[in-house]
């Protein structure tokens, strides 16, 4: 689903990295294009069509480009394309978002911390998708406006599992972000993580921070952790957050996952009106989230494992789209910089 603003120029991109990964490896990947978001609401009047959710769920794994737009964001819209792709992902059932953060230390000079604090940074923060306040009940007054947090116990205790099962498979090292001090969901949030944690993975290493000072210590000392969990939308905050220690947020890819092997594939950026239709957009976060669809939902680790050295490789070799350019590169266009992680690929 390419979706709206830089969405389809990414998608694309994307696109032709599995074609290539197809050639390589002799696949054979059968591509569905659908509409959602913007463009979606346009077509059919509604940001998500039917044909896209009988599209999704016939399909081994669904990928995403972007969606919104100053076209559909005005605030007293009925409808609009966020809507489209948060059903989706509820009826997707992907309620753990995986956002990735690993410094390419060729990138350092992009992001604008100093090269020192980003050293070793390789963090994932994994992110609730499916509950939360963006889900709750929301009311509108003419004077008055409100929006419910609910976390339920099996809500949190399976994103719990999920997160600290993923950290015993990386440096065994988790941290749980809350705002227990404030918020009640945050207290049944932290009693549960810490059950699960003593129950079920004493040898996992567990920390717990408030967001606050999370927000901060992602800064200060981003190479200090190894798996964050956090509710929906600390996570959403957060990850924005730490796209800037990767040097641009066009260089992050998420995948979201829930009990069955099909997930829902997205860089973590938006769709970037300012520069949408103009093919300078970075492809690295969509051709990085192929990389985790060909891992977690076709599990061809061999494959994904390739895209991401591709990635590496052309960065390496100087390929800089133009959120990535410092004095003296050269500036490639979205396609440049996919032909150049594609030559990696053959
Ligand atoms: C993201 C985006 C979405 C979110 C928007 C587009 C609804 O910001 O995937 O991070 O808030 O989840
Ligand atoms: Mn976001």
């Amino acid at each position: 689903m390419p979706g709206d603003g830089i969405g389809p120029e990414v998608t694309a991109a994307g696109r032709r990295v599995l074609q290539a990964i197809a050639a390589r490896f002799n696949h054979r990947f059968e591509f569905e294009v659908q509409k959602i978001g913007g463009t979606a609401i346009d077509a059919t009047g509604t940001p998500l069509p039917e044909a896209t959710i009988a599209s999704c769920e016939r399909s081994s794994a669904v990928l995403l480009g972007a969606v919104g737009g100053p076209k559909w964001s005005d605030p007293n819209a009925p409808i609009r394309p966020e809507q489209g792709l948060l059903q989706l992902r509820a009826l997707l059932g992907v309620y753990a978002n995986l956002r990735p953060v690993k410094v390419i230390p060729e990138l350092a000079a992009a992001s604008p911390l100093k090269a020192e604090i980003l050293a070793g940074v390789d963090l994932l923060i994994i992110r609730e998708l499916t509950g939360g306040i963006y889900f709750g009940a929301k009311t509108r007054t003419t004077d008055s406006a409100s929006d419910l947090c609910v976390y339920t116990v099996p809500e949190v205790e399976r994103i719990v599992r999920i997160a600290a099962d993923l950290a015993g498979r990386r440096q065994g090292r988790l941290c749980s972000v809350d705002k227990a001090n404030v918020l009640e969901t945050s207290r049944l949030w932290r009693d549960v993580t810490n059950r699960v944690m003593h129950d079920e993975f004493p040898e996992i290493e567990l920390e717990t921070l408030l967001v606050d000072a999370a927000a901060m210590h992602l800064l200060s000392r981003p190479a200090d952790f190894d798996v964050l969990v956090t509710e929906n939308m600390f996570g959403d905050i957060l990850t924005d957050e730490a796209s800037m220690l990767a040097g641009s947020i066009g260089m992050l890819p998420s995948a979201s996952l829930g009990a069955s092997s099909r997930g829902l594939f997205e860089p973590i950026h938006g769709s970037a009106p300012d520069i949408a239709g103009r093919g300078i957009a970075n492809p690295c976060g969509m051709i990085s989230s192929t990389a985790m669809l060909l891992r977690y939902s076709l599990k061809l680790d061999d494959e994904a494992d390739l895209v991401e050295q591709a990635i590496l490789h052309a960065i390496v070799a100087g390929a800089r789209t133009a959120d990535l350019v410092r004095d003296g590169d050269k500036t490639l266009s979205t396609g440049e910089m996919t032909d150049e992680i594609i030559k990696f690929l053959k």
